[in-house]
């Protein structure tokens, strides 16, 4: 592919550009004053639950270290947060490159996904894309983050134009494809921060890592998220497996999420003792025993105080920034809380 060598008109894109279930990126001042103001000496950052990275955002003056049990969290972090140095130029190429493509080819993206979430256009263009990604990947033009840049590109761009109410459990059946893909610019930071992005289990990972403080932000009802994202995933992960339902999701049962289950409080246990950090931040919402099945909360307070305690000293944050004390959290209503423990 011929570099451009006039100056051609691109769009860019900011990491809070893609819908997101529970993504925190409205909480941020909330979760930041809680740490500038409570917590000292935070060099390292660990977001172990870290969806589309947005909290990490906030803080790119630490060492980061990110993780999430779907791939294509961590290619999208990876695209964000690595520390791998970048060509701004070769990824505006590639870019112009394929929005300005006209392909109308079968290939996996055209079989099992024409005119579901996407055209059958539009998926043509997908397919061939992501192929040509790994193709050039393989080759040696891009390097790893180059990589998770175009694919963050292009996930980005489908969910902008996705056929669904923002996650794919379903779409609408008949409707006009109206809205075309078109590929921005990620426009991530370079830096020299030796950040990590991890794509497993927290609980694994966490008897590995160790850092100043450790966010987590674990899903808190029983709605699995490779479940909502089986799309986005499978492109971020282009094994292309076979898809089955009306839905088109492919076997998920190794993305499943005890954080989603009925073992999430042993899940939070265990997780929460093998944490080696000076502070843990925890977000979890107070609908426990409030909504129906699927909203409930699978932790109860009960339980998160507990195991906090057991840990450190634990103060509560609610989201209007009012801290109050152990055992006196006000539940009234949906809302975001910060448990901090300083562990001991
Ligand atoms: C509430 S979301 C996090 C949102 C994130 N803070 C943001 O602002 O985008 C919970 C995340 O936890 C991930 N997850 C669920 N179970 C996990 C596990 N056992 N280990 C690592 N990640 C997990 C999900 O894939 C999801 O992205």
């Amino acid at each position: 592919m011929a570099s451009s060598s006039c100056k051609v008109a691109y769009k860019t894109t900011a990491i809070n550009n893609r819908r997101y279930l529970g993504n925190k990126y409205r909480l941020i001042p909330f979760i930041k004053n809680v740490v500038d103001e409570n917590c000292e000496g935070i060099n390292v950052f660990a977001d172990i639950f870290s969806g589309t990275g947005a909290v990490s955002s906030a803080f790119l003056d630490k060492r980061l270290i990110t993780n999430d049990i779907l791939y294509s969290n961590y290619i999208c972090n990876l695209a964000w947060f690595s520390s791998e140095r970048f060509s701004k130029q070769k990824i505006v190429d590639f870019i112009l490159h394929y929005n300005s493509l006209d392909i109308n080819d079968e290939n996996y993206m055209t079989e099992n996904f024409a005119d579901t979430y996407f055209s059958r256009e539009d998926c043509s263009k997908i397919g061939y894309i992501r192929q040509d990604i790994e193709d050039e990947f393989l080759a040696g033009v891009f390097n790893e983050r180059e990589r998770a840049i175009l694919i963050t590109s292009l996930l980005y761009a489908m969910d902008k134009i996705a056929n669904t109410c923002g996650h794919y459990d379903a779409y609408r059946q008949g409707v006009e494809f109206d809205r075309h893909l078109e590929l921005a610019v990620p426009m991530p930071k370079q830096n020299r921060r030796k950040n990590q992005c991890y794509n497993e289990n927290a609980n694994e990972l966490v008897k590995r890592i160790q850092a100043d403080l450790v966010y987590i932000d674990p899903p808190y009802n029983s709605r699995q998220y490779c479940d909502a994202y089986h799309l986005i995933e499978n492109v971020a992960r282009w094994q292309m497996p076979k898809v089955s339902g009306v839905a088109r999701k492919p076997d998920r049962s190794a993305l499943k999420s005890e954080y989603c289950t009925r073992q999430a409080e042993a899940a939070f246990e265990d997780l929460i003792e093998h944490i080696a950090a000076r502070y843990i931040l925890l977000s979890y919402n107070n609908m426990a025993n409030k909504g129906n099945d699927r909203s409930n909360a699978k932790i109860s307070d009960e339980v998160i105080m507990r195991v906090l305690e057991a840990k450190g000293t634990v103060e509560v944050f609610s989201e209007s920034y009012k801290a109050f004390t152990t055992g006196k959290s006000n539940i009234e209503g949906n809302e975001e809380r910060l448990f901090l423990c300083r562990c001991i």
